[in-house]
This record gives structure tokens, sequence and C-alpha cells, in this order.
């Protein structure tokens, strides 16, 4: 068997169509376009470059982007003035803090002074919440992108056997629970899991957010499972690996997700739905 490839790259080509043609029909009709204050702090290399993509592809459907790129020395007590500036600014729809941040600057109280109805990271614990009690509002982009990919197979997820590799609060938490309301029956995976080889193995969905390159042997994978890699590790010779043996999986799996051109693509491209429905959501509220 040889697993079908999940190609993040055209199925979020395709939700950045639909999108632009939903924000050009709403500019024909007098409306403003969304807009989105991307903030990154210092010189992160590889934040750059995952900020840069998600100001292309702002450009690319429509979307203002407001550019923040403030030094590796700027306090907490500025970065909260620019966000309350920009939470309480009518024509601003979303606000993202790139990560890491440099050491000075708490992340959890930074996402938590984001207001909720502009996180378009949909990090704030608000937005967690509602996710976890079946009313999901503006979703974490990653795990969002990755039902995206779910649907894109046509594959029923009602009772399969989903695991999640990775706790984090940005991705394996919330991935968790988009898999549960799905109907999935989610195991969570982590560093204290005692046999990962056996949980692995008895998965009709693998999700893995480890950040190990070759973490996840090909040999675990149960055959027609699907595997979805969001690691993005840099090996010693510079190229770019994820969590999962990539050539023997491909050989078990169903269905499988390349490191580059899987995930990432759709997080940017869910990101630019949150942007657009934070400001419908936004609208609806203040009219
Ligand atoms: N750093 C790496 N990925 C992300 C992301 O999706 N959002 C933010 N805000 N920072 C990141």
């Amino acid at each position: 068997m040889s697993a079908q490839i999940i190609n993040g790259k055209v199925i979020a080509e395709e939700l950045l169509l639909s999108l632009k043609a939903q924000i050009d029909t709403r500019i024909a009709q007098g409306k403003r376009a969304p807009c989105l204050a991307v903030i990154l702090i210092g010189e992160d290399p590889a934040s750059a470059i995952y900020v840069r993509n998600k100001r292309l592809a702002c450009d690319k459907v429509g979307i203002t982007s407001l550019a923040y790129n403030l030094p590796d020395t700027t306090t907490e007590a500025e970065l909260f003035t620019l966000i309350n500036k920009l939470n309480t600014d009518d024509t601003v729809d979303g606000i993202l803090v790139q990560s890491p941040l440099p050491a000075q600057i708490d992340e959890k109280l930074i996402i938590e002074g984001i207001s909720p109805d502009k996180d378009v990271d949909g990090f704030h614990p608000y937005n967690i919440g509602r996710l976890a009690v079946r009313q999901p509002t503006l979703r974490s982009c990653t795990p969002f992108g990755i039902i995206k990919m779910l649907e894109a197979t046509k594959i029923e997820l009602l009772g399969l056997d989903a695991v999640v590799v990775g706790v984090s609060n940005h991705v394996g938490r919330p991935m968790a629970l988009e898999l549960l309301l799905a109907g999935c029956t989610v195991t969570c995976c982590h560093r204290h899991t005692k046999d990962l080889a056996a949980n692995v193995a008895r998965a009709d969905i693998v999700v893995s957010a480890a950040g190990k390159a070759g973490l996840i042997k090909g040999e675990w994978i149960k055959p027609g499972a699907v595997v979805i890699d969001i690691g993005i590790n840099r090996l010693a010779d510079g190229s770019l690996s994820g969590d999962v043996e990539f050539a023997i999986a491909k050989a078990h799996a169903g269905w499988i997700t390349p490191v580059p051109g899987g995930v990432g693509p759709m997080t940017v491209a869910t990101l630019m739905e949150n942007t657009l429905l934070a400001q419908t959501l936004r609208e609806s509220s203040i009219s």
C-alpha cells in the first residue's frame, strides 16, 4: 500500500480563493476590507518567514495587514500599550503576536491581553473554552486547518480512534478538542506516555505535534490510517523533516501529509478565514 498525499498547499489555495471571492463581494457592497495587525518582536529568522507568509496571504485575499516590527528589547508594558490601542481600534479585526517572544515578555499574559473577539490565532482561553464546550468561534489555526484537511479526504471521522502526540496549548490541546468535536475517540500522548508505539499502532488518525524528527516510527502506523504531521524540524544538513518517518509511514498509511507542503499552508489560510470571521462577528455584535 502507498498512502495518498493530503496536499495542504492545494487545499489552502482553494480556501484562499474562496475567501478572496467573499472579501471582494463585501467590498463591492461598500464594506471595509478586513484588517489584521501582525506584531513581530525581534529578529528570529523563522518567525520573520512565518510573518512574511501571513502578510503575503493577506495581500492575496484582500485583507489589510498592519505591520508592527518591534525590537527585541520591547518591554511587556510597551507591548500591552500597543495591544490595548489595537483592541479599541474599530478598524482592526484581528491581532496576532508572533511567538516565540523575548524572555522579558510573558506570552500567557499577552495572549490574555488580546480581546477574544480579535484573537484570530484562537489562543485566548475564552476561545479554547468555546471549543471545549462545543461552541467554537475563533478556532486555533493549525488544528482547524487540519480538520479541513481531514474533511478533504471525505473520510467519516465519527467514532474513529484518534491519537494526538504532543499536548502544547497552541496545537496539541486544541487539536484534541477539535477531534473530540468531530466525534473521534481521542487519546493524548506526551512525554510521560508509557507506550507511545502501542497508542499510535491502534490509531485510525495520528496527529503528531511533538517537534521531534523521526519520533513516530513508520512501522507503528496501522494499515490505512490517516497520518498528519505538524512537526517542522530542521535537520543537521539544513533540510526540513516532520515528526514521522515519512517513507515507511507512507507504505502503511491510507493518507499522509508531507513536510513541507502539508499542514503549514493550512495554518496561514485558516488565519485568513479567522480574520474575515472576526470582522463579520464584530459587525453583527456592533449593529
Ligand atoms: N509561532 C509559530 N506559529 C505561530 C502561530 O500560529 N501563531 C503565532 N502567533 N505565533 C506562532
